[in-house]
This record gives structure tokens, C-alpha cells and sequence, in this order.
């Protein structure tokens, strides 16, 4: 079986997309029309013109103007239908979504119909596609504790039905140890925590993120191969990793895809895992990224990839086992039949 078969056919799970990040420019035209919100963009070609990125706080300022065509409950159930659309026609089983509720909320949207509205997605795409969904709230790092308090606060009501917390948005200047008081809140009520980390920022902040916001995983992490310490650290605490190839290039991260880390994180022994971030912005879905590093990647690896993103995941361990059961299905399958 050819490698673009193999991974489109591999059985995987997403743990590293903004949901927001999935608003792809001919849905942003359609948001805006039924909004009756004015565009910057004559066209969709225009607006991918526009996806031209010299660095994070570049593709941030696109990625806030863009999400200001979701306005209504109906909005967001749509906007993650049709991620789950796409997904599910990937091979994924699982997607664990982050959300931005303080990019609505401070434009004047009410939490509940942006929660609500992800929340009907989810359901929906668990009843007729059968992926399964989890949803991670996360907080915007350029804004203050106080304001990342009122997120939560304002997330309880729904907290039985969101997974955990996350830390997003600008990264420099923004230290994990902003955060560690939300952060420990969010722990007192049984969220699970994820933050970015080692994006743009120093090793430092993936340390701060394990030491000051006890996460589970580290979004990203690229530039903790800076500090072999931290290395050995991530690799023995089996800390998982949620890489997004497409997003580094993007973002100038990596210059070239012939330089993504990725192989190397494996050969460290990290649990590294394969994600698309926000794959309107960045050219590509999760089996896109596979693609973009598949040249780099044994299939051993890239078996690897799927099967951490399962045991990376935040599902009960008899469904993470029953995910594995069938990756190993599949593998053998197509081992036997070339
Ligand atoms: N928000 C959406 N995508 C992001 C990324 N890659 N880094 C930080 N914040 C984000
Ligand atoms: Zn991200």
C-alpha cells in the first residue's frame, strides 16, 4: 500500500486543533452573509492571498478578525460539523477541540452560545459520524489572569461537558507563570491542563508549563530540543507533545519542512504526535501534515504517531486500548495485503 493510502486509511486521533482555526474562507464568506458582517476580502482568493505569515502574532491578528463572522449558536454547531466532516473522512476517530471564548466574549457574544453551539457539534458528529469529541477551553495568554478567571467562572456551567484547560495566543512575553493560579483553579475542579509552549518561547516555558500549570501535554514544545535537560525530562515523564508541521511552517518556526524536527523528537524518545492546529490557515488537515513529514518517517514511525495520539488522548484507557486494537488491525492488514 502506498504511503498517501496508508495514512489517509490510519485510524488517529487530533489533539491539536483550534476549532476556530477551521473556519475555511468560503465559510467565513458564508458566516458573514448570513451575519450581514462586512469582509476586508473582495474574495476567497483574497482572503488566502491574505494567509501570508511572517511569524504567530501575523496569522493571530488574521485568525481574531476572521472569527468575528461566528456570532450565533448555529455559528459554531456548523463551524464544528464541518470539522468533524473533514476529520472523519481522515481516518479520525478522536478530536480533542480547543476553543477561544474570550475572542467572542469580549466582542460581545454570550459564553453559553458559543459553548452550546460547539457542544450541539459534537454531539451531533459523535451521533452521525461516530467520531467522538472532547472540548478544551483555552485561555488567551495576552490578556490578563483576571480575565482568564472569567472565562472559567463563566465555564461552569459547563464544566461536566468541557475536558480540560489550555494556553494559547501570543507566546513571548507571556510566561506559563502568569497563569499557575487559573491554572491550579482549573485543577481544583477536576479539569485536565494542556498549554502551548516552546513555540515561539524559550525551553523555559515548557519547564514553567510542567512545573507551575501541571499539564498533561505541551502544545507544540519545538523548542525544547534546545535544552537537552528538558529533553530527557519530557522523554522519562512521557510528557506528550502535540506537533503541528503545516503550523510550523506557516509560522516560520521551521524554515522548511526538510527541517521539521519530527523524526528527531521520536528518535529522542518523545510522545510525539501529528496535528493540523488551524487548518484553514495553514494548508492542510492532520493527514496533510502527515504527508509533510512522511518522507522523514519510517511506517513504524508513523504508526508510532497514531497510536500516541490515542495514548495521549484524554479517553478512559479501555477506549484508548480499544483505539490501539484496531491501529494494530489496520497495520496488520496492510502488511498483509502490501
Ligand atoms: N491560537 C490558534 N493557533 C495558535 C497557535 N498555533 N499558537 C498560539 N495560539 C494559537
Ligand atoms: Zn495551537
Amino acid at each position: 500500500m502506498d504511503l498517501d493510502r496508508f495514512i489517509a486509511g490510519l485510524p488517529k486521533a487530533e489533539l491539536h486543533i483550534h476549532i476556530e482555526g477551521s473556519l475555511e474562507p468560503e465559510m467565513m464568506f458564508a458566516f458573514a452573509r448570513r451575519n450581514g458582517v462586512a469582509l476586508p476580502y473582495a474574495d476567497v482568493e483574497a482572503v488566502r492571498r491574505a494567509y501570508r505569515f511572517g511569524n504567530l502574532q501575523d496569522f493571530l491578528d488574521l485568525y481574531y478578525q476572521g472569527a468575528d463572522v461566528l456570532r450565533t449558536a448555529e455559528d459554531f454547531h456548523d463551524l464544528a460539523l464541518a470539522y468533524f466532516r473533514r476529520a472523519a473522512g481522515e481516518g479520525v476517530a478522536h478530536a480533542e477541540i480547543f476553543f477561544d471564548p474570550q475572542a467572542h466574549t469580549t466582542r460581545g457574544l454570550a459564553f453559553e452560545t458559543v459553548a452550546e453551539g460547539l457542544l450541539a457539534g459534537m454531539a451531533q458528529a459523535e451521533r452521525d459520524l461516530g467520531v467522538t469529541s472532547r472540548l478544551i477551553l483555552c485561555f488567551l495568554r495576552h490578556l490578563s489572569e483576571e480575565d482568564a478567571f472569567k472565562a472559567l467562572r463563566q465555564a461552569e456551567p459547563f464544566l461536566d461537558r468541557v475536558a480540560g484547560v489550555g494556553l494559547d495566543s501570543s507566546e513571548q512575553g507571556h510566561p506559563p507563570a502568569k497563569f499557575a493560579r487559573v491554572f491550579a483553579a482549573a485543577g481544583e475542579r477536576g479539569l485536565r491542563r494542556v498549554a502551548h509552549a516552546g513555540e515561539e518561547g524559550p525551553p523555559a516555558y515548557v519547564a514553567e508549563a510542567l512545573d507551575l500549570l501541571h499539564v498533561d501535554r505541551i502544545d507544540h514544545g519545538n523548542r525544547a530540543l534546545e535544552d537537552p535537560a528538558l529533553v530527557e525530562r519530557l522523554a522519562e515523564e512521557a510528557i506528550p507533545l502535540t506537533v503541528c508541521p503545516l503550523s510550523n511552517l506557516r509560522l516560520c518556526v521551521v524554515s522548511d519542512l526538510a527541517d521539521h524536527p519530527i523524526a528527531q523528537m521520536l528518535r529522542l524518545g518523545l510522545r510525539a504526535t501529528l496535528n493540523s492546529d488551524d487548518p484553514a490557515y495553514f494548508g492542510g488537515y492532520v493527514n496533510d501534515n502527515f504527508r509533510a513529514v512522511g518522507a522523514a518517517l519510517s511506517r513504524e514511525d508513523i504508526v508510532t504517531l497514531a497510536r500516541n495520539s490515542f495514548v495521549a488522548s484524554f479517553l478512559p484507557p479501555t477506549q484508548v486500548a480499544a483505539h490501539v486494537a484496531r491501529l494494530d488491525a489496520y497495520v496488520a492488514e496492510a502488511a498483509a495485503h502490501g
